[in-house]
């Protein structure tokens, strides 16, 4: 099976960031043709239409290694039951110009995470809604929304909770079938 180039965004700006410790797990988890990669866009500046004949550098690198990826991977906290902000700027900056959008036809994945029991499920809705008006065919099944995140890491990082592996690895092997039915599925069009 061919390597598959996964962008992993991180809704998370913070170091101890639970959603990062998640994607790093979902990283060792993953079945060996998805390689992933974590695409930062902290430091992006904000999207503002008027910079679009001119853009700043950091918004024409995002776009570019958005645009190598073969796939994207959200994994992202719930602020105030939507996305954080950086992430929502990243979705925009790498829109942009019109008609040449670096996230167009990726297959992609969601999954939230929050010390709270419904797992970022607000979140993980409010950016389906922007992928598919982004046209990134967003896996359907299984949802992930991974609440009590707080309690699922040891002092190193390492997730210490076994349902929890068990269930990431299937979503990280569900992942890799999608973005293989889709691949399948463009090259036959
Ligand atoms: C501005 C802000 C808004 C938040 N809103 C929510 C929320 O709507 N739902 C929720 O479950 N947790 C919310 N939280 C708590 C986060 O889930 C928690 O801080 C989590 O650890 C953030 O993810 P991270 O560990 O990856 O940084 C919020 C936190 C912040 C800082």
């Amino acid at each position: 099976m061919s390597e598959r180039d996964v962008a992993v965004l991180v809704g998370s700006l913070r170091k101890d960031s639970l959603n990062r410790k998640l994607a790093h797990a979902l990283a060792e988890l993953a079945p060996p043709e998805l390689k992933l990669s974590f695409v930062e866009f902290g430091d992006l500046p904000l999207y503002n239409q008027d910079l679009d004949q001119n853009p700043p550098e950091a918004w024409r690198a995002f776009r570019n290694r958005v645009k190598a990826a073969d796939a994207v991977l959200f994994v992202t906290p719930e602020y105030n039951r939507s996305v954080p902000g950086g992430l929502k700027n990243a979705l925009d900056v790498g829109s942009r110009p019109y008609g040449q959008s670096a996230w167009n036809g990726k297959p992609g994945a969601v999954i939230s995470a929050s010390p709270g029991s419904i797992g970022g499920f607000g979140a993980n809705h409010h950016l389906r809604q922007m992928l598919t008006y982004l046209n990134v065919p967003t896996m359907p099944q299984p949802e992930a929304y991974v609440g009590g995140a707080d309690k699922l890491f040891d002092e190193s990082s390492k997730l210490v909770n076994d349902s929890t592996r068990k269930f990431l690895q299937s979503f990280m092997q569900a992942f890799a079938g999608w973005i293989a039915m889709y691949n399948d599925a463009k090259m036959r069009a």
